[in-house]
This record gives C-alpha cells, structure tokens and sequence, in this order.
C-alpha cells in the first residue's frame, strides 16, 4: 500500500503522487551483474500468519475505481483483495496486522473508534470490519499520548483513517521496541476484512503521518529504524511472502503458513544461488528529483529493473526504473507497453482498465532481470482469483497490470506476484535490497 499524501493506501495513489512531485530517474549505478554477499540468519523471524480475502463489495468498489484513470495503478485496488498479515503486540495487546513495505506508519483501530462509510455518513463499526475490537489505550502500562499531534492518512478509493499519535512498547517476535510513535485510530472509513486491526509499516521516515498543531509534519523513525537505532537487531529485514493455497485464496479467513517476515537478516526459507544486491533510489528532497548525491532522501523502496523478460518482449522497451518493493500491492504494475505485450501472450480481455485472464490458463513466461540477474515468477502466480461474477463463476486477473505510461516521473510496482518468488532483504543503512530466488515450492 503507498500513502497518499502522507497516508497510506493501497496502490495507486502513491503513483500519482509520486508523478505530481516529479520524480524522474537518475541512475543510481550503471546496471551489471553483482555479486551480493552472503547475507546474516535473522535472530528473530515472524511467521506471516494469514492472507486474507478481502470482501466482495471491496472488490467491486476497486474495480468501479480503476476503471477509466489514466493512471491505472489500483490504489486501494492493489490490494487486491489479499494482504499479508503478521502478528503485533503493542502495549501488551495482540493485533494482526498488514504487513506493508509501501508505507511507514504503524496503526491501531482504537477500542471505541467511530466507523464511516466512504463518502463520510456514520456507519456501525461493524461495517468497517476491523478483527477485533481495537486497542485499548487504558489496558496499556506503557502507554503515552503524543501531546498536540493529530494522526491522519488518506486512501486513494477515499479510505482514510485519523486520530491521535502515541508512544508505546511495540514487539514482534520479541523484537521489541520502547516509546515507539504509533497512530491511534478514533475515525475510520475503512473496508476492512474482518481479520486485521491495523498495519505495520516498513517503509522510509519521510512517508509517516504525524503533524502538530499547526499542521506541520513530524517525522519520525518508523518501528524497525527504532529497533535498529536502538540496537536491538542489524540493519536488515527480509520477506519471504507465501503464494496461498488455492482454497486459501477463494476464502476469506485465516490461512496460516504463510511465510515469514524476519528481523536482522535473511529470512529462512529454501533459496537458490541466485540472487543480487540493488542499491534503493534517494531523491532530492528539494526537488524531489532522483539524485546519486551522498545524502538522498528515501521514501519508498525503489528499485531499477532493468528489463522484463517474456514471449515476445524483445521488441518491447521493457526497462522501467522507478519500481516500488511493495508487500502491501498484490499485482505487478508495469509500463503500459509491458503490460500490454504480456497479456497478448496471456490472451488475457482489458475491461475497466484492468487485464482478465481465464482462470485456467496457463500464464507465459515472465521474468524480472535487476542489475543483471534474471527472477522468474512462477506461472501460478500470474493467475490472480479475484472474486465471482454474477453468476457465481469465478473471475480472474493477470498478475501484471497496466501501471500507466513510462514517463518522465511515472513509478511502478512490484508487488505480491514477483515477491513470492524471492525471498526480499532490506537493508535500511546501506539503502539496498538484496533478492534471493526461491527454490520451487
Ligand atoms: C533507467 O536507468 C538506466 C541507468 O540506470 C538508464 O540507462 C535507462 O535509460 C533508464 N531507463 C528508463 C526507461 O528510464
Ligand atoms: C499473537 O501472539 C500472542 C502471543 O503469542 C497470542 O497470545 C495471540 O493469540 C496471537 N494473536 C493472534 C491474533 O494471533
Ligand atoms: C454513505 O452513507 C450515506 C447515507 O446512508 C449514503 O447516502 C452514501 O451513498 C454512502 N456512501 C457510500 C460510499 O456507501
Ligand atoms: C499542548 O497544547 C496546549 C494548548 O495549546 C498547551 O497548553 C500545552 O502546553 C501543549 N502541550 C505540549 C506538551 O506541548
Ligand atoms: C509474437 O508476436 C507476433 C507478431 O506480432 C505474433 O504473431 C505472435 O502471436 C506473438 N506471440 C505471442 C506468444 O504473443
Ligand atoms: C492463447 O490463444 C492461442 C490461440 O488460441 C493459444 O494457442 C494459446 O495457447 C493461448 N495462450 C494462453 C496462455 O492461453
């Protein structure tokens, strides 16, 4: 999910966003194939304890909101309707929560909080579907309210969630981090799925949603910046996302194995010998420019892929820099012209800005090459259950969609379809990622 504004949302919006500040390429390092090093075992490891399926309104209002934009990115579409879930503990309380590297914030849906519909009318809190029924501040011995400050984060399909800010004792896997800054939810309109009452974010400082009073942005280091600053752990987590079963996928509830999301190394799950370290592109904060100065700014996990690789697509320009790491979107969001060339091979029908396949068919080939090392993503992963129509029969998307032109400024995504094929290493000090491909599974 990418913030809109400085929030969170599912997809798309982060694009826009991203392509009204200007952000254009500048090369980070000339692409050629790099050794990566090995990388350390991860001391504390999560288990990504459910993927859950959103529900089906949500998935029609996604559809409904894609349809005609220039900008094709699903905001809240992104999502889906499947995210990736792990188990928190803040201020003594259990929540599961998204797991999102497209964004920096971790929230709560606060005991009490009051529930709206989309376009603001007061609903029961039921309808906003959150797993449980919030954090309760008054149960909490390390609980501190933030003085002055307002937590607010705005969704792309009109989602947003505002409250308060606080500091609290956040753990994961017994990873544990004090006077942590969190967002308090009182006011949600949110879609939930019924399981999560949050989201942890991983992303960079520059993204959170702290402002004071006058409306100036406080940043602050999000949990796992805290955990390293605190030296609780070294500078890396790593993902290792689970394609759910095909049972998992069509309903909705707990699908427990899988994957994992690991603190202070690689998490451990059979990998092959390929894999390649990219540097994270920094911008200019002044002009929001791509920069390889020494000291850039990072927003998102940005990445250069420098080509993809399927049939047909040698006579494709199929570079596109600017690609967001992002565990929070389900779908690959590509240039225009990848998008369109693949899914010729996939005969996949574009109806309201989105690619359908059948959901028998069995993808083509489809490959990302970074920095010179190829990452093939599994054809069962390219056939994305999204729902039934109608008359009860299944629907189903490409995984690679339509991310809008290759422009000056436009960013793409890499979302769930490519992740669950590596296992993803962020290093958040030396600014890069190192990919690993996954043994078959
Ligand atoms: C992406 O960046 C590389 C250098 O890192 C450059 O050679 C290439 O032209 C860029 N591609 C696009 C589509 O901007
Ligand atoms: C999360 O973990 C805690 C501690 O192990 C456990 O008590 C709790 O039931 C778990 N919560 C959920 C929602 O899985
Ligand atoms: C929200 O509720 C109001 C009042 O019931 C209704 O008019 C409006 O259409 C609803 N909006 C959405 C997006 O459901
Ligand atoms: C918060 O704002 C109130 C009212 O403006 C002020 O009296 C108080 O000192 C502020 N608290 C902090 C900790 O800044
Ligand atoms: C590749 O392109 C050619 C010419 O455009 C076309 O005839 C062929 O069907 C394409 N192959 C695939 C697998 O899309
Ligand atoms: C696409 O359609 C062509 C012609 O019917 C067929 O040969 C090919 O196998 C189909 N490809 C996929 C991925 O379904």
């Amino acid at each position: 999910m990418l913030p809109f504004v400085i929030g969170v949302c599912a997809v798309l919006v982060g694009v826009v966003k991203s392509s009204h500040y200007g952000i254009q390429h500048h090369p980070p390092s000339p692409h050629s194939a790099v050794e990566a090093p090995p990388l350390p075992h991860a001391p504390f490891s999560a288990p990504i304890v459910s993927r859950t399926s959103r529900r089906a309104s949500k998935t029609h209002a996604l559809h409904s909101l894609r349809a005609g934009k220039s900008y094709t990115v699903p905001v809240v579409g992104a999502d889906y309707d499947y995210e990736y879930l792990t188990n928190i503990t803040i201020g003594g309380q259990s929540f599961l929560v998204i797991v999102d590297t497209g964004s920096s914030d971790t929230w709560l849906a606060q005991k009490g909080f009051s529930c709206f519909n989309l376009t603001g009318a007061p609903e029961p809190t039921s309808t906003c579907a959150f797993g449980s029924d919030g954090f309760d501040t008054k149960l909490s011995k390390s609980f501190q309210w933030y003085p002055n400050t307002t937590f607010a984060l705005e969704y792309g399909d009109g989602e947003s969630l505002t409250g308060s800010a606080a500091f609290e004792t956040v753990s994961i896997d017994g990873l544990t981090v004090k006077d942590q800054e969190i967002g308090v939810v009182s006011k949600a309109s949110w879609v939930g799925d019924g399981i999560n009452t949050g989201l942890l974010g991983l992303a960079y400082p520059w993204l959170t949603s702290i402002t004071n009073s006058q409306g100036r942005k406080l940043q602050y280091n999000p949990f796992f910046f805290n955990a390293v600053k605190q030296k609780q752990v070294s500078s890396y987590f790593s993902l290792a996302l689970n394609r759910g079963t095909a049972n998992g996928m069509r309903s909705p509830g707990i699908d427990p194995h899988l994957g994992y999301l690991a603190f202070g190394g690689i998490a451990q799950v059979p990998v092959t010998s390929n894999r390649v370290t990219v540097p994270i592109q920094g911008y200019s904060i002044a002009t929001r420019a791509p920069t390889s100065s020494r000291h850039p700014t990072y927003f998102y996990y940005t990445v250069d892929v420098q080509e993809y690789v399927f049939p047909n697509s040698s006579g494709v320009a199929t570079a596109s820099n600017s690609t967001i790491i992002d565990s929070g979107t389900t779908l690959n969001l590509v240039p225009t012209e990848v998008a369109r060339a693949y899914n010729a091979a996939f005969n996949a029908t574009w109806r309201s800005g989105s690619y359908y396949v059948d959901c028998k068919a069995e993808a083509p080939p489809f490959a990302v090459v970074l920095r010179g090392k190829t990452f093939t993503i599994d054809p069962r992963d390219q056939v994305v259950y999204a729902g039934t129509d109608e008359n009860g029969d299944a629907v189903c998307m490409s995984g690679t969609q339509d991310g809008g032109p290759q422009t000056m400024g436009s960013v793409f995504i890499l979302g769930d379809v490519f992740l669950h094929n590596v296992v993803t290493t962020f290093d958040i000090q030396r600014n890069q990622i190192t990919f690993t491909q996954r043994k078959y599974y």
